[in-house]
């Protein structure tokens, strides 16, 4: 048996699967963020062990002799946040998340000097982790002076579990610290936020071995010898559970964030197409993926507003694709990575009129969510990634008319796996599985099978284009608005 546990942003997901890698069982537990102020977003890390700890009781209580029988864990979270340690190891202040904009000062500031691009193939985004530091250090000067270690949220998780301060190289390539190309830290960007090697963990690629579980953990679970692996940011982990390590096998994933992602066997910078280009999570592999910041996040955002379920909201529109909407949703509630990298941006309705009711309104927010995926498409096919098709995971994919708009609006077909919402949580099981075991990552990560295929809809095609390029020439005049 093997565990995986993601660390997402709205809850934390618990995943036991067989040797044979089907689920035996499965837990999860809702997560909050605090918005203190705008464009800020943090978490308690007491909150993520609390959550984890409970929802591997659930199993526990539910599945004792299979989860008994555990041999490898494997960790997936999201990525980019700062957990600041003490010399006690404990944490100094509330972690700041991947959404998190304060710092778009400190990211243009270290944007600025072209060590970071050359080393790292990244812009510097204010979501990143290096620039939050600089925020810190600028801010709370007394907690920067106490930083013994930054640990990136899932792997606080792992000092937790099993006591070792260790990172992987997905989600290290999400700090502008690491040397993407070369697979290691860089002393020279550490040094340029006044950090040091020694406050960094330790690098493993995600399949391998990070260390053991902790004995009294192992002895409260019933499990003997139990070996974590590095794991990997949530989109790499996600990859590895949908068998998206060769080039050629790109998904998009309708989580908290959007993202598209294409592996590659080469490290492929591309940094002034706002593109990311981060390590895989298995060695000698590297991936490119758009990011954009608000995904299931604009229609949950909607869904407050309304007062309702967002299922409740797509359920309103049906299954059946309509025409584009004559009304355009841009989706930059908490500013923008890929393509425009603004985080002072907002998001805007725009074209309202009395015709307009909760149903156009909610078909402008699954549209607007589509284009900024179609954004992502053009700025890898800049970099010289194309894509032929897409699978899709996370949460958004269960409304099919969410899945029917993307790919009309790529112009893709969007093949939908089967238990696609198992995502990240997956991935890492199978991390945890290539970490205890000596099989290879082609043993391991099989593509998915597929339950249904969304086709890209002719007769809209032009109408969705059109309302494209709409949604494009609208972001310099919201980019004005501050
Ligand atoms: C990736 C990113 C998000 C988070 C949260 O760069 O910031 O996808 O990992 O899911």
């Amino acid at each position: 048996m093997y565990l995986g546990i993601d660390l997402g942003t709205s809850s934390v997901k618990i995943l036991l699967i067989s040797d044979t890698q089907n689920v035996v069982a499965s837990a999860s537990k809702p997560l909050s963020v605090n918005r203190p102020q705008r464009g800020w977003s943090e978490q308690n890390p007491a909150e993520w062990l609390a959550a984890t700890s409970d929802a591997i009781d659930e199993i526990h209580a539910s599945h004792p002799k299979e989860l008994a029988a555990v041999r490898g864990i494997g960790l997936a979270g999201h990525m980019h946040g700062a957990t600041l340690l003490d010399t006690s190891g404990d944490v100094l202040r509330p972690c700041i998340l991947w959404n998190d904009t304060r710092s778009s000062v400190e990211a243009a500031a270290l944007d600025a000097d072209p060590q970071f691009r050359k080393l790292t193939g990244n812009i510097v985004f204010p979501g990143f982790t290096a620039p939050k530091i600089d925020w810190v250090r600028k801010h709370e000067p007394d907690i920067f002076s106490k930083i013994a270690k930054v640990l990136l949220p899932k792997d606080y998780l792992r000092f937790w579990l099993t006591g070792e301060y260790c990172s992987d190289m997905s989600d290290a390539s999400g700090t502008s610290w690491l040397d993407v190309g070369k697979r290691k830290w860089s002393a020279e960007l550490l040094a340029k936020t006044e950090l040091s090697l020694d406050q960094m963990p330790r690098l493993v690629e995600g399949s391998d071995v990070s260390g053991t579980l902790k004995n009294e953990l192992c002895q409260r679970w019933g499990m003997s010898h139990v070996v974590v692996a590095g794991g990997a940011g949530d989109n790499a982990a996600a990859a590895i559970g949908l068998g998206a390590i060769n080039q050629g096998t790109s998904f998009v994933s309708l989580g908290t964030s959007g993202v598209l992602f294409a592996p590659n066997d080469e490290f492929r910078p591309r940094p002034e197409s706002a593109v990311h280009a981060f390590c895989h999570a298995v060695p000698d592999t590297w991936h490119q993926m758009g990011v954009f910041l608000s995904a299931t996040d604009s229609l949950n955002w909607w869904s407050s507003v309304c007062g309702e379920t967002p299922q409740k909201l797509t359920a309103e529109l049906g299954d059946r694709l309509k025409p584009a909407a004559d009304l355009t949703f841009l989706p930059y509630l908490a500013g923008e990575r890929t393509p425009h990298n603004d985080a002072k941006v907002r998001g805007a309705f725009i074209g309202l009129d009395h015709s307009h009711d909760r149903t156009h309104m909610t078909q402008a927010v699954l549209e607007g969510v589509a284009f900024a995926l179609r954004d992502s498409l053009e700025a890898l096919a800049d970099t010289g990634t194309s894509v032929d098709h897409v699978l899709a995971t996370g949460g958004g994919t269960g409304s099919k008319y969410w899945l029917n708009a993307i790919a009309t609006a790529l112009q893709l077909p969007v093949y939908l796996p089967d238990g696609s919402d198992l995502g990240a949580a997956f991935g890492a099981a199978r991390l945890g599985l290539l970490a205890a075991e000596p099989l290879t990552p082609q043993e391991v990560c099989e593509p998915p099978r597929i339950s249904e295929t969304f086709e890209p809809n002719h007769d809209f095609q032009g109408g969705f284009d059109a309302a494209y390029q709409r949604y494009r020439a609208l972001y310099p005049a919201v980019a004005n608005y501050k």
